[in-house]
C-alpha cells in the first residue's frame, strides 16, 4: 500500500460531509477527541472500547482505511468512534465542521508524516496557518497532544506550536493522563514500532489558553 499520498493534490479537494454530533454518537454530551492521520485506526478502536465515557474522531487521508475501519465501526457495533476520510486540513477548515472543534477537548497528531524535504515541507499536516485557525476555533484549555520519532519534524511542529501565543505547553509531569483521551496510555501502531526499535520519540501537550 501506497504510504504517503500528497495531501494538497486536487484529489482532496472535495470534502466527506459529516454528521451532526448527535448523529454521530450515542451520547454526544461526551468528552470528545479528534485523531489526525488515525490510519487504520487500530489505535482509535482501542480507546473506543476502553473508555466509553469519551467520543473519538479518527481523521486519515487514505480512503481504503477509512472505509474499512467504518465498516468495522458498524460491524461492531461501536457507539463513541466515528471516522472521517479527507485532508483534516480542510475538513477541520470548512466552515460546516466549524462545531468539531467547537466541540472537542483534545486534538492528537501521532507519527505525523514527517516530508523529509523542504521543499515537501507544505504537505505536513501542522502548518502555521492551520495552527492559527485552531487557535482562533478551540475552546479555552482543549489540548493538542504531538508525537513523533523524527527529532527535526518535532522542532518544526513545536516551533509552529510554541510561535502560536494562544497555546502553552504543558509540562508532562504535571498532566493527569488518568483525565485525558488516553488514560491509559495506549500506544499507536507506529508507537509500538518506535518503542520496539528502541527509538526515540519526542512528544508534547499544549494547551490553548
Ligand atoms: C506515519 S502514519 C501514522 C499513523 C498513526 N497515527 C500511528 O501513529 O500509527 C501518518 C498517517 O497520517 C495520514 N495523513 C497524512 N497527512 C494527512 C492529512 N493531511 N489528513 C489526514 N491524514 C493524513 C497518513 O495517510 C498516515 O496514515
Amino acid at each position: 500500500m501506497r504510504q504517503h499520498v500528497n495531501p494538497l493534490s486536487k484529489n482532496f479537494d472535495e470534502i466527506e460531509k459529516i454528521p451532526s454530533l448527535i448523529k454521530m454518537f450515542d451520547d454526544s454530551k461526551l468528552n470528545l477527541h479528534v485523531d489526525i492521520g488515525c490510519a487504520a485506526g487500530e489505535f482509535l478502536f482501542n480507546l473506543a472500547l476502553d473508555n466509553t465515557n469519551w467520543n473519538y474522531i479518527g481523521m486519515e487521508i487514505r480512503e481504503r482505511l477509512v472505509e474499512t475501519a467504518k465498516l468495522k465501526v458498524r460491524e461492531k457495533e461501536i457507539k463513541n468512534l466515528f471516522f472521517v476520510f479527507g485532508n483534516a486540513n480542510k475538513i477541520l477548515n470548512d466552515f460546516q465542521n466549524k462545531f468539531i472543534l467547537k466541540s472537542v477537548k483534545s486534538i492528537s497528531f501521532n507519527f505525523p508524516d514527517p516530508w523529509f524535504k523542504k521543499r515537501h515541507y507544505k504537505r505536513r499536516v501542522i502548518q502555521p496557518e492551520f495552527i492559527n485557525y485552531l487557535s482562533n476555533s478551540l475552546q479555552k484549555e482543549s489540548l493538542i497532544f504531538i508525537k513523533t520519532d523524527v527529532k527535526d519534524l518535532f522542532d518544526y511542529m513545536d516551533f509552529t506550536i510554541s510561535s502560536n501565543l494562544n497555546f502553552k505547553k504543558i509540562d508532562k509531569k504535571d498532566f493527569n493522563y488518568s483525565e485525558s483521551f488516553n488514560p491509559k496510555k495506549l500506544q499507536t501502531n507506529r508507537e509500538k514500532y518506535v518503542i520496539f526499535n528502541q527509538l526515540d520519540i519526542f512528544e508534547r501537550i499544549y494547551m490553548k489558553i
